[in-house]
């Protein structure tokens, strides 16, 4: 490989070209002329090793995704991804009759629409989110829809980490909530929920606990965020209200965020009662809770997602929003609309 600097491109070209120059033929000049002036500059770049480092920092440690590594995997070995979490099966009727009424709802399914959320599903998500949250939610000022869950952690993370503030993963967690802390610049820092094996019975999803004191011993002055998601996964977990009490004492008392991963939240089992740690008091101000649509209609392909929580938390979600994805596909918002489907699960 030729170590070549950009600046040094322009001269190798021409003395390139002057000597083959003199020897083709007139037809040929041209079309050396016309190669100098598109392709051979970028026949040479692909030999240029830049001097300067080309990536940003904040791209360094983070290239490794397991859902990129086990979707290769799954597709080179044809074998069944029980890695990532979405069904093979076709999403409910409901679903897909009323993505095709969505997207033959004329014109305007197609162009842009609010960057925060199209109108009508801000509205009614924030009816509906009030019922649970027991406080009314503004949807204009409280409700962020977003490209999946995904993005509006994206947002969350990069909205409200600086560098050097420490995030508090409960841990095991979803997988992008390190790379995203990281890439804001912010460290973090994780605690475990531990099995509690009592006399030998089996343990299920609701024996693995989160210690108070541990929780505590982990919150520094530089922490900032504690991260959950309940349900959770990979284990299913529901957090129980005093579980979720403690960790907003601890929010409370040490002035901490509380971003709360609930993409889970209408898959509960044996009567376990998913509770929204927004509800709790003194909680709202401090609490981004995250949703998606894709999970909850078992269409992960939607990319459907919504972050809520006090106006004066969200303003700085939408800045990353509007400057990053600016909105989420309209059809997309819009099917969520049709047939009254989000009420079905009021
Ligand atoms: C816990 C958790 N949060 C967020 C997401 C991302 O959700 P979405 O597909 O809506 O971006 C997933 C997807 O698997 C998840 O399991």
């Amino acid at each position: 490989m030729i170590r070549v600097l950009s600046s040094d491109l322009a001269v190798i070209g021409q003395s390139l070209i002057k000597s083959l120059d003199q020897k083709v033929s007139a037809p040929c000049r041209g079309n050396l002329a016309a190669l100098t002036d598109s392709g051979l500059g970028n026949l040479l770049a692909l030999q240029v090793i830049m001097s300067r480092r080309l990536h940003a920092r904040r791209v360094e440690g983070v290239d490794k995704n397991i859902w990129v590594e086990f979707t290769q995997l799954a597709a080179d070995y044809k074998v069944v991804n029980l890695g990532q979490g979405f069904p093979d099966f076709s999403p409910p009727k409901y679903i897909q009759d009323a993505f095709c009424k969505a997207v033959s709802s004329g014109c305007p399914m197609y162009q842009y629409t609010r960057g925060f959320g199209h109108p009508p599903l801000v509205k009614i998500l924030a009816k509906f989110f009030s019922r649970i949250v027991g406080r009314e939610i503004d949807p204009f000022d409280d409700i962020l829809v977003t490209v999946g869950a995904y993005q509006a952690l994206y947002c969350t993370f990069q909205a409200l980490v600086d560098e050097g503030d420490e995030v508090i993963i409960v841990e095991p967690f979803f997988d992008c909530y390190q790379p995203m802390v990281k890439m804001a610049g912010g460290k973090a820092v994780y605690v475990p929920l531990r099995p509690r094996a009592e006399g030998g019975k089996t343990v299920s999803s609701g024996d693995w606990t989160l210690s108070a004191e541990e929780l505590s011993s982990k919150i520094t002055p530089h922490t900032k965020a504690v991260v959950i998601n309940t349900p959770n996964n990979p284990l299913g977990k529901v957090y129980k209200t005093e579980e979720l009490q403690m960790i907003a004492d601890l929010c409370i008392k040490h002035d901490m965020v509380c971003i709360t991963d609930e993409v889970y939240e209408w898959l509960t089992y044996d009567g376990a009662k998913h509770v929204k740690i927004a509800s709790l008091p003194g909680m709202w101000e401090r609490t981004i809770t995250i949703g998606s649509a894709g999970k909850t209609f078992s269409a992960t392909g939607l990319k459907v997602g919504w972050a809520i929580g006090s106006g004066r938390v969200m303003k700085h979600l939408k800045i990353i929003h509007q400057n990053s994805v600016y909105h989420t596909a309209t059809a997309a918002q819009v099917l969520l609309l049709t047939n009254n489907i989000l009420q079905l699960f009021s």
